[in-house]
């Protein structure tokens, strides 16, 4: 593996290679029309990053295939009103494992089961998942932001590609919004080598371990989780979760 142990900030475990670069991050400075997206890792980073470009570049494909994803949305933990986006903590589990296991660059997963347990825990890369899905969705009213689920991208994309383009201020006719749902649904994505990461070295992310557009579907989680520590999940969700509001529709 090519990654350092993870490194402790402020109490979130983040890769060595992000804290190298802590004052920059820490000194971030948005611009008034900057549009932060601001998803858990393995809650559809890529494809909101996708749907973003698509909208901003009026549904021209060929304008978005200037370069891979990742600088068309730089990192700021690796460079340089936010738009957080969530999916259900289980099928993150599960993408992230997955991630965890074809990725070098960070910690070895180990067995599901020990996952589970480093996840739970909120010892994974960035941190824990209930702190930010919490933290997004108390912030939701406060200032300009737009909270977007997973789970509904995926059942309507048409009317959540909608939300972000009234979000971005923009009005795109409908042909041109059927199009944008055309080209980022999870077939065109997994063919689509600027954001499947089938261009990063193979040192890097070894996509015969696992591709990055592995299954993109809702509910994954019951191939993975035992009866058993699905009823420890839930006991730790109830836990963690309580006194908010949120919900995950998690039934298509
Ligand atoms: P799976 O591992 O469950 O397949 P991120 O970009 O935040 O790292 O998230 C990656 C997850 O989002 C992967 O989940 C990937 O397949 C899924 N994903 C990416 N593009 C998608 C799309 N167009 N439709 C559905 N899921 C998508």
């Amino acid at each position: 593996r090519l990654g350092r142990p993870l490194v402790e900030v402020a109490g979130v475990p983040l890769p060595a290679s992000t804290v190298d670069n802590w004052s920059q991050i820490h000194n971030f400075e948005a611009k008034p029309d900057d549009l932060l997206i601001c998803t858990y890792p393995k809650s559809g980073t890529t494809w909101i990053q996708e749907i973003v470009d698509m909208i901003e570049q009026d549904g021209d494909e060929m304008k978005c295939q200037r370069s891979i994803i990742q600088l068309r949305h730089p990192f700021i933990e690796w460079a340089q009103p936010p738009q957080p986006s969530a999916r259900n903590a289980k099928d993150c589990m599960v993408s992230y494992y997955h991630f965890q296991r074809m990725n070098k660059k960070l910690p070895d997963p180990g067995t599901w089961e020990e996952y589970f347990e480093t996840f739970v825990n909120g010892k994974v890369a960035w941190g824990s998942w209930f702190d930010h899905v919490r933290g997004w969705w108390d912030m939701r009213d406060r200032y300009q932001v737009l909270f977007l689920f997973y789970e509904d991208i995926k059942r309507d994309p048409k009317q959540e590609i909608q939300k972000v383009m009234q979000f971005m201020g923009k009005n795109l006719e409908e042909a041109v919004l059927d199009k944008i749902v055309q080209q980022t649904s999870f077939e065109k994505m997994k063919e689509n080598p600027l954001v499947n990461r089938s261009t990063v070295p193979k040192s890097h992310m070894d996509l015969t371990v696992s591709s990055f557009m592995r299954k993109g579907t809702v509910g994954d989680w019951k191939n993975y989780f035992t009866v058993a520590q699905n009823e420890r999940f839930e006991e730790i969700y109830r836990e963690k979760m309580k006194g908010t509001s949120i919900c995950f529709c998690l039934e298509l």
